[in-house]
């Protein structure tokens, strides 16, 4: 959690650190909004720092009332707090050697106490609650031995347990930042005469599309001209460049209320963006995976790990996966599959999927499946990010900068990456002929436009979500595809509206769940299509009377001329025709809206909920 931001730039007239941070900030804020602060130096050598609890607007507003110092280096910090409640002591940066040197820090120190206590026992005095300030002062000790601060910082990261990202400026080193990374993301943006860090290519995206990651236990020195990369040993790494395929404006409202409704408009978008130049004539090419086809070609079992949104994506991989290339998968979530000694081999494919690149859970479960011999081939939104490095491979899903905390487009993109990979899986395996196959990139083909006309009914799930501003508690009900996308409705009711919301398998509900069903719940039923060969349609019916009977209000997703389910549901919600497996990318999309419209009905902030951070860094 937590985001960073670092830059330095040409001094003398014009110096511009606060703005280049501020704006960083703004897109970082995504990973934390407890409290932020930058510090800043100046060509004289004087370092300033301002930090305040809350969101950033406060640290905004406070420094318009009363302006930093400006200066060509600085660095730039949005907190999701873990040590130390979220108050203007425990913001950072935090401050050492009377106040010279500088330090933020992303992630958490597990050894801090005995650092804290040799410190305490030296006499520091320390200001805050948090682990970084023992990190910051460790740091000002060394400098004061070695006399450089790249050393120093050395020094102290051979000394941490746990996971950091660390950034510091001296006041005695103007035009220069220091950083280091372990289990916590760190990229260079590379500009002309200036340089950038941050926690994702997000935070400088405005200003260049040149970046480079910095490996695990790495450290970068970056100047106006110079960007340095050498390992914990300080030995040299050699690094490379990539380009960011974002634009700035992509991480910008652009006109809409929210982030969550401009990335909700994307998903048409996100969906064929993430197809472009995969599928041609029928056909589906994923030469990411060249490089691992042979092994792809032996797999006997599939294992798909993430946490969220992207678990619920999975479940989609896993009907699709078996159905077209007949290999058994099993979809778990990331932190639960790491404890529980699993049983893998090399013929074990683990698809990890991360909108971010950078969940902890996700992550540790990638290096211990490779630990264990099996390969991992990650789904991911976020170049430059940890856990395609720690893959074998990867499929970048093309969803565009997702800064809304709760996911939305990058649901769409990952299932469509899961249809792809299911295809793929089918055409290696020969389990189905190629026009089959081609049926079903024709159908995928179709889906942002259909997409795109279930947006166009939006107005009246705004409507039904003014209505149930005061609703407490809302289940939801599917089968097959529809399971999983009861899931995440659940979802993103109870991160976005803070209403207690549950999905169930529609085919589990008279095991258990129907004892919840009262005189007015509400229940959303999302219904097969009626032309399924399955057919669910009628089971799904019957499960609706069943509700209905027991007094519950149903709204009930459905495909376009779909009568049955009329006299049973109080309102429906219709989309397009598709193919069974692909209904789920349409189905979904009222749910994003459903709980965007119902957090904002209730006044709430959609893009950043309470409690939460997009990018879990910490386990
Ligand atoms: C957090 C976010 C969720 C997201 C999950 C996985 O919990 O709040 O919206 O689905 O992390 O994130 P990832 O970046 O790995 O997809």
């Amino acid at each position: 959690m937590c985001g960073i931001v670092g830059y330095v730039g040409p001094s003398g007239a014009g110096e511009k650190s606060v703005e280049v941070l501020l704006g960083g900030l703004k897109r970082l804020e995504y990973r934390g909004y407890d409290s932020a602060g930058v510090a800043v130096v100046d060509s004289e050598g004087h370092l300033d720092s301002r930090k305040r609890a809350g969101k950033l607007q406060v640290l905004v507003d406070d420094l318009e009332a009363d302006p930093l110092t400006d200066g060509a280096t600085g660095i730039g910090h949005t907190r999701w707090a873990t040590h130390g409640g979220p108050t203007d002591a425990n913001a950072h940066p935090h401050l050492a050697d009377d106040g010279k040197l500088a330090l933020i820090h992303n992630g958490i120190i597990e050894n801090f106490s005995a650092l804290k206590a040799e410190l305490l026992a030296e006499g520091v005095e320390f200001l805050s609650e948090t682990d970084s300030e023992v990190a910051a002062h460790l740091v000002a000790r060394a400098y004061r031995r070695t006399g450089d601060l790249a050393e120093a910082l050395r020094a102290v990261v051979a000394t941490l347990d746990g996971a950091f990202t660390l950034l510091v400026v001296h006041a005695d080193q103007p035009g220069v930042v220091v950083g280091a990374r372990r289990n916590s993301p760190l990229v260079i943006g590379l500009g002309d005469g200036e340089n950038f860090l941050g926690s994702d290519v997000a935070a400088f995206v405005a200003y260049t599309r040149r970046a480079m990651s910095v490996g695990q236990d790495q450290m970068v020195t970056i100047r106006p001209d110079s960007v340095e990369v050498v390992d914990f040993d300080g030995n040299p790494v050699e690094t490379t460049e990539f380009d960011i395929d974002w634009d700035a404006s992509a991480a910008e409202k652009g006109g809409w209320s929210s982030f969550m409704a401009k990335e909700i408009s994307e998903e048409p978008e996100a969906v064929a963006k993430t197809l472009l130049g995969r599928v041609a004539d029928g056909a589906v090419t994923l030469h990411e995976l060249d490089g691992v086809a042979d092994r792809l070609a032996t797999i006997d079992r599939v294992i798909v790990i993430a946490c969220g949104t992207a678990a619920y994506a999975g479940i989609l991989g896993k009907y699709a996966i078996e159905q077209w290339a007949r290999v058994p998968v099993e979809v778990e979530l990331a932190h639960e599959f790491r404890y529980r000694d699993p049983v893998l081999d090399e013929k074990t494919l683990v698809v990890s999927i991360s909108q971010s690149g950078e969940t902890m859970d996700t992550l540790m479960a990638v290096k211990y499946a490779r630990e264990q011999g099996a390969q991992v081939l990650s789904i991911c939104n976020t170049q430059g990010s940890t856990i395609p490095r720690e893959s074998d491979a990867v499929i970048y899903t093309h969803a565009g900068p997702e800064v809304a905390v709760a996911s939305t487009k990058a649901f769409v993109a990952q299932g469509t990456a899961l249809f792809l990979l299911g295809l793929h899986l089918a055409t290696l395996r020969g389990t189905m002929t190629s026009e089959a196959i081609a049926e079903q990139v024709t159908d995928l083909q179709a889906i942002p436009e259909k997409i795109e006309r279930v947006l166009e009914s939006s107005e009246r799930i705004s409507t039904l979500a003014g209505w149930m501003a005061d609703t407490r508690s809302v289940l939801f009900l599917g089968r097959h595809v529809g399971y999983p996308i009861a899931l995440e409705g659940a979802l993103k009711l109870k991160e976005l509206a803070y209403i207690h919301a549950e999905g169930f398998a529609a085919g589990e509900l008279k095991h258990g769940p129907i004892a919840l069903i009262e005189p007015g719940q509400i229940v959303f039923v999302i219904v097969p299509s009626p032309r399924d060969p399955r057919s669910l349609h009628p089971k799904v019916v019957s499960n609706i009377q069943e509700i209905r009977a027991r007094g519950a209000r149903v709204i009930a997703i459905a495909e376009e001329g779909d009568a049955a389910v009329l006299p049973f549901a109080d309102e429906v919600l219709h989309i397009p025709l598709a193919a069974p497996l692909f209904e789920s990318l349409l189905a979904v999309v009222p749910l994003h809206v459903f709980g965007m419209e119902l957090a904002a009905a209730k006044g709430l902030d959609v893009d950043q909920p309470r409690n939460l951070a997009k990018s879990v860094t910490v386990e």
